[in-house]
């Protein structure tokens, strides 16, 4: 029977030092949804996700992917079972487009036709086809997000995690990536997305969790949320305001 959540996170908590960063965190993503991950700056939502994608150990809770135990921070496996696009641009700005993805292809374990066809098709989906052989360090902004989407994907994880992947882009990056991720949802993909403009979420999340100093503030359909925040029908940045008591991005 395949199982009810592809990922379930349950109290999880973790501190750097003396600060705990993410302060017991429940949920659970279901196969095929985009789960939004919003909340102000430094709630927490990079934390959670570097831990659920191996690149921080030491966390309390558990974990489980398919219905089995997860452990990405000690075992490569799990750790491949997900793919992120980091908020920090990670690209290779001496290289191509084409050389950083044929690069982090290999790094996930990709090669010969397999890796060609990865890369092809990620510079398809990314709209990056046309200047795939020029150095990434000619690039706009976008085109870098556009690059690093792409670099996440290629190995067609079973989750996606997407950290901010629109945040300083012009808006013809940001159609192509809104594209890219609406594609991919229509394919079936499970996307766990998070970001700062709430039209985006609005439009393309199934469900959304709202995180403020660690803690889960809210959770389900923009439309239940509404009603969890006492503001039934409002659109989500209200709904955000209601929830946190601030404004996104004016809290850091
Ligand atoms: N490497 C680190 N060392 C110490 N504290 C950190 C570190 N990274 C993050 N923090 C702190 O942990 C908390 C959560 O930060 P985190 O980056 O997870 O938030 P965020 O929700 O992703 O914020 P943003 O929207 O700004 O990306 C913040 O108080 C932040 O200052
Ligand atoms: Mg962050």
């Amino acid at each position: 029977m395949a199982a009810d959540f592809q990922l379930e996170v349950e109290d999880l908590r973790f501190r750097y030092g003396s600060r705990e960063a993410v302060a017991g965190v429940s949920f659970a993503v279901r196969p095929g949804e985009i789960f939004g991950f919003l909340g102000p700056n430094g709630a927490g939502k990079t934390t959670a996700i570097s831990c659920v994608c191996g690149l921080l150990g030491g966390w309390q809770g558990a974990m489980r992917f398919g219905g089995e135990t997860f452990r990405p921070d000690l075992r490569a496996a799990d750790r491949r079972r997900i793919g992120l696009v980091p908020q920090d641009l990670a690209v290779y700005e001496e290289l191509s487009g084409r050389e950083n993805l044929l690069f982090f292809g290999r790094l996930v374990g990709l090669a010969g036709a397999e890796l060609t066809a990865a890369v092809e098709r990620a510079l398809e989906l990314t709209g990056l086809g046309e200047r795939a052989d020029d150095r990434v360090g000619s690039y706009s902004g976008g085109m870098k997000r556009r690059l690093n989407l792409a670099a996440g994907d290629l190995h067609r994880p079973s989750l996606l995690i997407l950290d901010e992947p629109t945040v300083g882009v012009d808006p013809q990056s940001r159609n192509h990536i809104f594209a890219a991720l609406e594609r991919l949802r229509d394919q079936g993909r499970t996307l766990l997305y998070t970001t700062h403009y709430m039209e985006e979420a609005e439009r393309l999340c199934d469900r959304i969790a709202v995180l403020d100093r660690g803690r889960l503030i809210g959770l389900g359909a923009a439309a239940e949320l509404a009603e969890q925040a006492g503001v039934p029908g409002a659109d989500l940045e209200q709904v955000f305001l209601r929830l946190t008591g601030h404004r996104l991005r004016d809290s850091a």
